[in-house]
């Protein structure tokens, strides 16, 4: 493993909260807060927990056998009890959940009580169909309110669902169906992608015929007249739910039942099921999306993932409901029908959070500050992002796009980690670029490999020092795999990212430990260098990857998308490698840098570096079914 990462970023910038955001906030004072829960994690999390409705409490918080933890022990829960009941019951009964625009405009308005009547209807039709608690569904569908009903139904009865993105290819959909055993797999007959039809039927067609467990499929028929289905096992949505009744008791769940499984991609070999649990996600999901984006009643909540992801899991889905909030959600891409899409939706259904990506921001950035001007994004209250490091031009970019005064909460969290663990609060200062300090109750530090603290600025791993409840409870199928994230430094949690903090405690992600390069005794993460190159006014996107070198190690090749409009010449070239002498220094200037089209993606947008390592070094490219192109 790479010990001692150099800190090259300077970014001296400085962001206080307005008295407005200050005023609002429900947590006032971090520092004390963060003191206090820290002093008493347990208790902290048995108070988050109190605010929640469970069937029979807990005996114990916490259960932590090294590295197995188990949280609110003996009690039982539903997670969907806590998101539909609990509004249902009360006025929010009429409060509209769900906000669906599919691509073509097409717009769903969905109440509290609705979202109720639709969920108990579809999860009694899957105890119909013979469904039991610990069966797995896998849910194959576009972005639509069913898959929202879909996961809840299936949670509603202790079924596990293990939802798919639904753009990947058919044997990576068979593999995760495969491994998950699903008996169920529901889809629909299409997606659409920037005005592109979809025919997510047919890989389903042929992921099914491998995968021997799947008894029945249910397809959602979008397209009229609709598509065919093959009889017995293929049933229509609509036929499906029909004659069902519109209640259904939410199962009385031990609160370390199994709620999801999700696959992740590992760097190589096949991808991880990440398993979650009904009540310590519960717990973290409904505090972070209450704290973090300093929820309110008359919210208008909008975040831009898929539920295919974990972001859509646990901040379209799970976090927002628990809350009682209105969410809006969108079908389709930033730039299509052209690149005022998100603005427009913002300014149509006043949105008041907003939850996005540093790479769809960069995506926008190319497309010029007069997309966002055309429209009025005065209801912004937060700005949220996710996904990868944010480097501080885009975050500027950002923060100017929707305001100029509205606080951007960087939030780095992990499909494994299940709720967002480093994170700024609304009132806490920010500085662009770090995800700033760790979240109510959560213990991290930046360490060398033997575990030891590092000091200020010296760049070493991410870790979190304690379980926390919505921590992964294990791979599926494979524990070996699990331990490996408490094991790779003693007695705490790696999250396989290097980072640094500084003086101020500040964390600073600079990427993945595998993609660390190596110079000259220098040993740099991508995220800096990649900063430093989109800094300069022609660039657009970057990436970085070492390259085996006699003399130094490694060097470094930049492969770089230029902005609209930019040429490629031989004085740009120099000029962006100046760009980043100026920002780092010589160690950090690429001695290669390629003009490309468009980089390796994975399909949730992040760069695939490991991808372009290899074809550059002519080796195999290993697993590259999370590819986007
Ligand atoms: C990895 C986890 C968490 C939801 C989406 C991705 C990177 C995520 C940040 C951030 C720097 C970040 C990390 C992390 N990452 N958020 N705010 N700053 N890096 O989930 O696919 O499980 O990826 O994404 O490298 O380990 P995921």
């Amino acid at each position: 493993m790479p010990e001692n990462i150099d800190t090259l970023l300077k970014e001296s910038r400085l962001y206080r909260p307005s008295a407005q955001t200050m005023a609002a906030a429900h947590i006032q004072d971090y520092e004390s807060a963060y003191k206090k829960s820290i002093a008493d994690p347990e208790g902290f999390w048995s108070d988050v927990a109190k605010e929640l409705e469970w069937f029979t409490p807990w005996s114990k918080v916490l259960e932590w056998n090294y590295p197995w933890a188990k949280w609110f022990v003996g009690a039982t829960c539903n997670i969907t009890y806590n998101c539909l009941d609990r509004h249902a019951k009360t006025w929010r009964k009429n409060k509209v959940a769900i906000i669906w625009v599919g691509e073509n405009d097409q717009e769903r308005v969905i109440t509290y009580g609705e979202l109720y009547r639709q969920v108990n209807r579809c999860a009694n039709a899957l105890k119909r169909l013979g469904l039991i608690k610990g069966d797995r569904v896998t849910i194959y569908l576009p972005k639509v309110p069913e898959q929202i009903v879909a996961m809840l139904a299936c949670a509603r009865i202790g079924v596990i669902h293990s939802v798919v993105y639904s753009g990947f290819s058919a044997p990576a959909l068979a593999s995760r169906i495969q491994d998950a055993e699903a008996k169920l797999v529901i889809t629909a007959d299409v997606g659409f992608d920037r005005g592109k039809v979809l025919n997510l039927k047919q890989v389903v067609d042929q992921a099914v015929a491998n995968s021997p467990t799947v008894v029945r499929v249910v397809v959602l028929r979008r397209q009229t007249p609709a598509a065919p289905l093959s009889g017995p096992k293929e049933i229509d949505w609509h036929d499906w739910l029909k004659d069902e009744k519109a209640v259904c008791e939410a199962e009385q769940l031990d609160a370390e039942h199994p709620l999801y499984i999700l696959y992740t991609s590992g760097t190589t070999g096949k991808p991880k099921g990440v398993v979650h649990v009904h009540g310590g996600y519960m717990v973290g999901t409904y505090i972070t999306t209450k704290y973090v984006f300093d929820l309110k009643e008359d919210d208008v909540y909008f975040c831009v993932a898929d539920p295919g992801w974990v972001t859509g899991h646990s901040y379209i889905v799970y976090g927002p409901l628990l809350n009682g909030a209105t969410i809006l959600t969108a079908e389709g891409k930033p730039d299509y029908p052209n690149p005022g899409r998100w603005w427009n939706l913002i300014e149509r259904y006043g949105v008041s959070i907003f939850y996005t990506t540093p790479t769809a921001i960069r995506l926008l950035m190319r497309y010029g500050e007069d997309w966002p001007k055309k429209y009025d994004l005065s209801t912004i209250r937060i700005l949220g992002s996710v996904g990868e490091p944010i480097n501080p031009e885009a975050w500027e970019w950002f923060h100017r796009a929707a305001g100029g005064d509205k606080p951007i909460m960087d939030t780095w969290w992990q499909t494994e980690t299940g709720s967002i663990l480093i994170t700024p609060l609304p009132t806490v200062p920010l500085k662009p670029g770090s995800a700033t300090r760790p979240f109510l109750g959560i213990e991290a530090d930046v360490v060398d490999s033997a575990g030891n603290s590092l000091p200020a600025n010296a760049g070493g791993f991410a870790v979190i020092k304690k379980p926390w409840p919505s921590m992964m409870r294990t791979i599926y199928k494979d524990p070996e795999r699990y331990k490996t994230y408490w094991n790779t430094i003693p007695n705490c949690y790696t999250a396989g990212d290097i980072c640094h903090k500084d003086e101020d405690g500040y964390m600073w992600f600079m990427g993945r430990a595998d993609d660390v390069i190596k110079v000259a005794g220098n040993r740099l993460g991508t995220a800096e260098v990649e900063s430093a190159l989109v800094s300069h006014h022609s660039v657009a996107e970057a990436a970085v990857i070492g390259k085996p070198h006699k003399l130094v190690g490694e060097s470094i090749k930049a492969f770089i998308i230029l902005k609209q409009g930019e040429v490629e010449s031989p004085a740009l070239i120099q000029s962006i490698k100046d760009q980043v002498l100026h920002e780092l220094g010589k160690i950090a200037v690429p001695s290669e840098i390629d003009i490309v089209p468009s980089l390796p993606k994975t399909r949730s947008g992040k760069i695939m570096r490991r991808v372009l390592k290899a074809k550059e070094l002519g080796q195999d490219l290993g697993d590259i079914s999370t590819i986007e192109d």
